[in-house]
Formats: structure tokens, C-alpha cells, sequence
């Protein structure tokens, strides 16, 4: 591999709707390992992470907090940021979507594909979800209404659009996926996509006249009111990160070694991205890697559930290093994966603890106790050749495994060196040999325990960095692209050394350092009555104190009641439609037959929580909660003080 080889390593940019859980985590420790690995063995190396920060769901969020798209998209990006520096996730740049030379970017490439006849105007009629930020076709929405992916509500939108001849491409595409049998992977995502891809593919509508927060078309086009759809706008970050469009200076970075990305957005990178390259007369990237979801309890992470996990409070509890091995060794790439405490503390105690550390545990004893701390591998081939060939013969596997993002093996293979090495220890006997006069035998013992564990810590580096220097240190080198080359290429041994004493590197883990994360109750939803008395309980035990930001994941608007009826055969329902200034009012199905009639609630208003995920009750739908406060005397609504228009805010 020649030093000038280059690979360009990529996140997803996140958007910033949404604070950093265990699921970016996740897709941004998996780059970072793989930019570990290519500088370390010497490729000239960038690695791109960074925001998307377009869009009508951001623009929303944003006013929800009565703060600009900008300030908002600030605030959030930073903890972004600011959560990856602190994890020390090595990334070369961190773009933003709002960063002038990106937008500079973006309208040149729509310049270039406008021009080349793959860009026109037409009329877009269809079903958006502003949540996804994606059109679908009414064949894939549930009930006819809801968004496949996020279950929520989509609207319907038609609007003139500027279109991406994306059906012009059906071919090329299927041409690439099928000679470049390793574009996609894990292979069997590849199969999706082809068939997909087979099934036929639509013109893609990339821009909206509906909204401001976005990109706006290049100057020439005169055309102000339309800025462009997010996926064109966030697709194009690999190439301007790179400086397309402005200053090019790291262009000759492209194509991207590997887009490592999560499941769920394969559509855009592996269809929608192509195709915009070869618009673009670029060169496709050699990866598309996408990995599979986080679950808790088996269910989707998100927000509204309440069953997020944090990952910088599983870093600081049980160690940043620990956390990392974890993610990376518990799931297979391209699988789900349920997060649990006890996943995470079996790993640590186990492989960590007894085959890792132990091992280095007992070469500190065992050196300590025979040779006062020395290290000689003068004699290790002598003894123990065919050990060190085992060793040697998995070493050579990893890179491979690692290239292909296969890097639960990948850690499973260098599990097997550390076998060897507690093995050998076990078959030899060093207390033995010592006590025979073997003591040229037990040095070279020592040795191999230490080349062996070297050799590791070179390999497991680039997933568990800090810890890894800790050992590297302790042997008395350092991890680079010299040691990699020497202990993980040559099979060369380490140089004579004195052993450094380091405290354990895994203490032993007894029980959950965390409480259990428990997932908001979401039977619940739209059951006025069940809510408040949990409230009013809630409030004689004392409140639990939660951050503006956590009240501000609600969104609660004024609504007015438009069309008021009893549900069939309950006692306890009313079916209302509540105008929230949308384009068509929401069902809500509220338990307060007992002290409303539907008379008494038409016409009036009423405060609605707004993004609750829509619910069944006796059969009806119900998208939203009212709020009303339930004590000995009965219920009764909460309702702004003076009239409001449908739609207002309340916070
Ligand atoms: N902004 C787009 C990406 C644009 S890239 C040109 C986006 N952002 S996201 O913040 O919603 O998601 C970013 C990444 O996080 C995706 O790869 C997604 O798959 C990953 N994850 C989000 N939740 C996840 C889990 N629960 N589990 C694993 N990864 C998940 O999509």
C-alpha cells in the first residue's frame, strides 16, 4: 500500500432536530475506528462528520422554541460537537449544512445538473412527512394517512417543483451495483436496493416552494421562492466538505473509501447519491456501508417514547473505551442490536477483563516475579514458533475483515492471539519451567505473553484507543504506523524492555451502574384522566425536575374544536376534530364524555399536545392529547384566556 493512498470516511450528518443518542453514537464510533485503522496503516486519511441543518422540520422545530433556524440549528450542532470532541472521535472536519462554502457547493452541483438536461420544472403532487423529510407514495402509507417509517401524519403537498431525472438512471445504477459486488454492504442490503431499483424509479422532486429554511437555487435560475429539498442539499456535504464548488483543495480525496450510514437512509445514499455523481460526472464512492438500528426493549429509540439512550452517560459510567469494544463486538454489522446494561458489563467482565487485562495482569506478575520487571525477546522463536505462526495467521485476516465492516469478526479474530497467549501460559507453566532451571524457556515465554499482547493492542486501537496506549505503554512502544508495520506485518517481536506496573484495566463490574432508562408509557396517549391523575400523584411525591429542553420536546398548540360526536358504546370517549392550523384538523379521541358533552365542545378551545404518536382507542385514531386537570371535583379543560388562532404555540 503506498503512502499516497488515499480514503475518505464519512458519517451521516446528523440533523439537528434531535440531541446525540446511542444510534449516532454508534454510526460515528464505527467511522472513527475505520479512520483509526487507515491512518495507522499509513493511508492519507480524512474523516468527515457533521449537521444537516436544512428543512421544514428544523424550521418547526426551531419556532416551536421561539428561536431563529439559525440560533436553533447553533445550539444544537454544537452538542454535536461538542459530544464527539469530548469522545475524541477523530474527524478531520466537521461540516455544516448552513456553512456558506457547503451552500456555494450545493448550488453549483444543481447549476451542473441543470445544465446537463437531468434538472426541469414540473407540478409535485404527494404525500410528504415533514418528520422524514421524504415524499410517499400513497401505496406505502398506513391507513392511507401515516408516515411508513415514523408513524406520523403526513400531508399532502402539491406545489410546483424543479425534478431530478432520476428515472433516466435505472440502468447506470443497476450497472454499478451489479459490477461492484461489494458497493453496498452488508451484500445481502445490495439485493434490496437492486430490486428495488428494479421495481422502477420516479423522478425526484429536489426542491419546495413551502418553506425558507434551505438552500436556495443558483442565482441564474431567477427563481427565489425555491430552496432545495434536504437530501439534495445534505447528499452533496461529501463532495463540498472536500471543497467542491469553492476551492477544491481536497477533491482528490473523492471518491469516498466508505459512506457509513444507518439503515434506514440507504435509499438516498445508494440510489438517490449515484446518481446525483454521475449527474455530476463524478466517481461513485467504493462503499456504501449501512449498519442496522439500536433498540431498547426491541423498540425503535426516539424521543417521544422515552427510551433514548444517552451515550455519553453509558461513556462515563462504564468507560468511553468499554462502551466502544461493546457497540462495535455485540452486534453483527448490518444487524439490530438491543441495548442492555447487562450486554455491556458481560463484555466488560469477560472479554475484557479476564482475556485481555488478566493476560496483562499475569506478565506483569510473572515478569515482575522471575526477571525484576525485564522483557527479552531474544529467544521467543526458538521456543515457541508454531504460537507465534497462530498468531501471525489471524493477524493477517483482520485488515480485510475490517475494510469490509465486518467488525464483529473482526474483533472475534483478534480475541484468538489472546487465547494463545492464556493458553500458553497454562500449558507451559512459567512456575514450572522456573522451578526446573528452564529459565531461557520461561524469558521467552514472557516474551511471546508480550508480543502477543503488543500486537493486539496495535490491532484493537483504532476501536479502543486509550486503553491501548495504556498497554502500549506498558510495553514500552508506541502505536503507529512504524509498530503496526513491525509487530502486525513483519511479525516482528517487541525489543527488550522493562515492564511498566499499570492498575487493572477493567475492574470487575458488579451490577448496572445506571438506572434502568424506563420507556414512557405510551398506552396511555390521548387518555385525559390516566394523565392527570398520574400528574396529580406525580406532584404529591414531588416532581422530578427536568431541563427547557425536555419541556420543549412537547409541542403543545391551541386548537379549535370543529366537529364534536360521541364514540359509539363508550362511556368515557368523545371523537373530536381539532383545527391546529394545519391543513385538516386532527382527531382526537379524549376520555372526557363524563363531564363534556360533544355540545359543550364544539366550538370551543382547547390546549392540544401535538406530537404524540397517533394512537387507537375503541377503533378510532386519536393524534394528540388535550390537557386538563382532574382533582375530587371532577375534570375540567385547560383553555387559553382570550381566544387564539388555531396552530399558536404554548410554552
Ligand atoms: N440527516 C440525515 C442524514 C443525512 S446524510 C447525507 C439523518 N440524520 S439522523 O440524525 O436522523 O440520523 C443519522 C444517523 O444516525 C443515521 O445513520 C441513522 O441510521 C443513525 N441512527 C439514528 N437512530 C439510530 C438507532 N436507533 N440505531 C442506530 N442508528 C440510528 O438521517
Amino acid at each position: 500500500m503506498s503512502c499516497h493512498e488515499k480514503a475518505y470516511i464519512t458519517t451521516p450528518i446528523y440533523y439537528v432536530n434531535d440531541i446525540a443518542h446511542i444510534g449516532h453514537a454508534y454510526t460515528t464510533i464505527i467511522a472513527d475506528t475505520v479512520a483509526r485503522y487507515s491512518r495507522m496503516s499509513g493511508l492519507d486519511t480524512f474523516f468527515l462528520t457533521g449537521t444537516d441543518e436544512h428543512g421544514q422540520k428544523i424550521e418547526e422545530s426551531a419556532k416551536a422554541r421561539g428561536k431563529t433556524s439559525q440560533e436553533y440549528a447553533d445550539e444544537i450542532s454544537a452538542t454535536f460537537k461538542n459530544l464527539w470532541d469530548d469522545f475524541g472521535i477523530s474527524y478531520d472536519k466537521f461540516i455544516r449544512t448552513t456553512d456558506p462554502e457547503h451552500m456555494k457547493g450545493v448550488q453549483k452541483a444543481f447549476s451542473v445538473m441543470y445544465d446537463n438536461g437531468d434538472i426541469y420544472k414540473d407540478v409535485y403532487k404527494g404525500h410528504y412527512c415533514i418528520s422524514c423529510e421524504t415524499f410517499f407514495p400513497e401505496s406505502q402509507l398506513v391507513d392511507g394517512e401515516f408516515c411508513p417509517e415514523c408513524g406520523k401524519s403526513t400531508t399532502i403537498v402539491e406545489e410546483e417543483s424543479y425534478f431530478f431525472k432520476l428515472s433516466a438512471y435505472e440502468d447506470r445504477l443497476l450497472a454499478w451495483y451489479k459490477e461492484n459486488p461489494n458497493c453496498i454492504l452488508p451484500k445481502s442490503k445490495r439485493n434490496e436496493v437492486i430490486r428495488f431499483v428494479e421495481g422502477g424509479l420516479d423522478d425526484l422532486s429536489i426542491t419546495r416552494t413551502s418553506f425558507d429554511w434551505g438552500v436556495k437555487l443558483p442565482k441564474e435560475l431567477n427563481d427565489p421562492k425555491h430552496v432545495m429539498y434536504v437530501w439534495l442539499d445534505a447528499l452533496m456535504n461529501y463532495i463540498t466538505a472536500l471543497g467542491y464548488g469553492t476551492d477544491e483543495a481536497n477533491m482528490d480525496f473523492w471518491p469516498a473509501r466508505v459512506h457509513l450510514i444507518g439503515k434506514d437512509i440507504l435509499r438516498f445514499h445508494a440510489i438517490y447519491w449515484p446518481a446525483f455523481l454521475m449527474s455530476l460526472g463524478l466517481p461513485m464512492p467504493k462503499h456504501i456501508a449501512a449498519h442496522g438500528w439500536w433498540t431498547r426493549d426491541g423498540e425503535k429509540m426516539s424521543k417521544s417514547k422515552g427510551n433514548v439512550v444517552n451515550p455519553r452517560e453509558v461513556a462515563d459510567a462504564y468507560g468511553l473505551d468499554n462502551f466502544r469494544y461493546f457497540m462495535l463486538r455485540e452486534v453483527p454489522f448490518g444487524g439490530d442490536g438491543d441495548f442492555s446494561q447487562k450486554a455491556l458489563i458481560d463484555r466488560i467482565n469477560s472479554d475484557l477483563g479476564n482475556d485481555l487485562g488478566n493476560l496483562l495482569n499475569r506478565l506483569i506478575g510473572m515478569s515482575g516475579k522471575y526477571f525484576e520487571g525485564k522483557v527479552d525477546s531474544g529467544n521467543v522463536a526458538k521456543y515457541y514458533q508454531s504460537e507465534l505462526d497462530e498468531v501471525h495467521a489471524s493477524l493477517e485476516k483482520l485488515e480485510p475483515l475490517l475494510f469490509n465492516m465486518q467488525i464483529h469478526r473482526y474483533l472475534e479474530e483478534l480475541w484468538r492471539p489472546l487465547s494463545v497467549a492464556n493458553r500458553s501460559i497454562d500449558k507451559y507453566q512459567p512456575w514450572t519451567l522456573m522451578k526446573e532451571g528452564k529459565e531461557e524457556e520461561a524469558m521467552a515465554l514472557n516474551g511471546l505473553i508480550a508480543a502477543i499482547l503488543g500486537k493486539v493492542a496495535v490491532m484493537l486501537y483504532p476501536v479502543m484507543p486509550d486503553t491501548c496506549k495504556k498497554i502500549s505503554d506498558a510495553l514500552s512502544f508506541n502505536i503507529d504506523n512504524r509498530s503496526w508495520s513491525a509487530l502486525v506485518k513483519e511479525n516482528k517481536l517487541l525489543e527488550t524492555f522493562t515492564i511498566e506496573k499499570i492498575p487493572p484495566l477493567f475492574p470487575r463490574v458488579e451490577e448496572p451502574l445506571l438506572e434502568e432508562i424506563k420507556p414512557a408509557d405510551i398506552k396511555t396517549e390521548a387518555k385525559v384522566e390516566t394523565k392527570t391523575e398520574t400528574k396529580t400523584e406525580k406532584k404529591e411525591e414531588g416532581v422530578a425536575l427536568i431541563g427547557i429542553d425536555q419541556f420543549f420536546q412537547t409541542s403543545l398548540k391551541v386548537g379549535t374544536v370543529v366537529k364534536a360526536e360521541e364514540v359509539p358504546k363508550s362511556k368515557k370517549l368523545l371523537l373530536l376534530q381539532v383545527d391546529v392550523g394545519e391543513d385538516e384538523p386532527r382527531q382526537v379521541v379524549a376520555g372526557i364524555k363524563e363531564w363534556y358533552s360533544a355540545e359543550d365542545m364544539l366550538g370551543t378551545q382547547v390546549c392540544v399536545v401535538a406530537n404524540l404518536k397517533p394512537a387507537k382507542l375503541m377503533g378510532y385514531k386519536s393524534e394528540g392529547m388535550l390537557l386538563a386537570a382532574k382533582d375530587e371535583d371532577g375534570l375540567c379543560m385547560i383553555r387559553p384566556e382570550k381566544p387564539k388562532k388555531p396552530g399558536t404555540n404554548i410554552g
